[in-house]
């Protein structure tokens, strides 16, 4: 695990991208594994960047989101898909039909799980899954509990992420009960996962998922077993994690 410390998010967000940024120019066709919430925004924007300057294209890429809220329409804001489409995938030149996203509106929600399963397999290994982390460390959704799934399933989401994410919603009864997320088994498998977190909010729950015992009560600690862990913060989210084997300042 190599835990890198940025004085700001925007370094954090630069790093990530140039992480994705070197990725493509060696794999052109690469599978990417990405990731939404507030954290990720800005490496999105710097990867937009980049492309407009021409460094960086995503033409034979492809693209897997982690999940997606059910019930909730694409055309909705808060929609993982709108959130794709507006930080991403409007001003890039992936192809649309390789920009993978559970579809939360399916009637049967397995079946589009198993479904999502299927195009993960035939797309083979992720190249680089982007991860942020909630605050009970849940990766993608799932969520902290006596056991985890390995592919993708529908998952109930936890008071807490509601609540967390409510600030996106007029009311946190708008908010969905449900999601389909990946499983962990596809991030574990990922050739590169790149975690990343920002402000002191997340402090406490980088320190556990990084330094804490590996349990499916925080699902972020899995990571520790992940061959190929690069972890980017910024001061705030690193507060609690300085001095620890394996952090440096940069
Ligand atoms: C969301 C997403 C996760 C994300 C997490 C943290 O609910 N499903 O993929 O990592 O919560 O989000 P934020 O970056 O906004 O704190």
């Amino acid at each position: 695990m190599n835990i890198s410390v940025f004085s700001s998010n925007k370094e954090v967000s630069a790093r990530a991208a140039e992480l994705i940024a070197e990725l493509l120019r060696e794999k052109p066709d690469a599978v990417l594994g990405l990731a939404t919430g507030d954290t990720p925004i800005g490496v999105y924007e710097a990867l937009v960047e980049r492309f407009k300057r021409g460094e960086v294209s995503f033409r034979q890429a492809s693209a897997f989101n982690l999940d997606e809220y059910a019930g909730l329409p694409p055309e909705h804001e808060q929609s993982y898909a709108a959130y794709m489409a507006k930080h991403l995938l409007n001003e890039i030149d992936l192809p649309l039909d390789r920009a993978y996203i559970p579809n939360g509106l399916a009637a049967d929600l397995e079946a589009e799980s198993k479904a999502y399963d299927r195009l993960l397999e035939q797309a083979g290994q992720l190249d680089l899954q982007l991860l942020g982390i909630g605050h009970n460390g849940h990766i993608g959704f799932n969520e902290p509990g006596p056991h985890l799934h390995a592919g993708t399933h529908v998952v109930a989401l936890t008071e807490e992420t509601r609540d967390a994410n409510s600030r996106y919603f007029d009311h946190l009864e708008d908010v969905p009960s449900q999601a389909v997320t990946m499983g962990v088994g596809w991030m574990m498998k990922a050739k590169h996962v790149v975690l990343i977190a920002r402000g002191e909010g997340k402090a406490a729950v980088v320190k556990e998922a990084l330094f804490g015992p590996i349990t499916t009560s925080c699902p972020g600690s899995l990571l520790q077993l992940h061959p190929r862990l690069t972890v980017l913060l910024d001061e705030g989210a690193a507060r609690d994690v300085q001095g620890l084997p394996g952090v440096r300042y940069l």
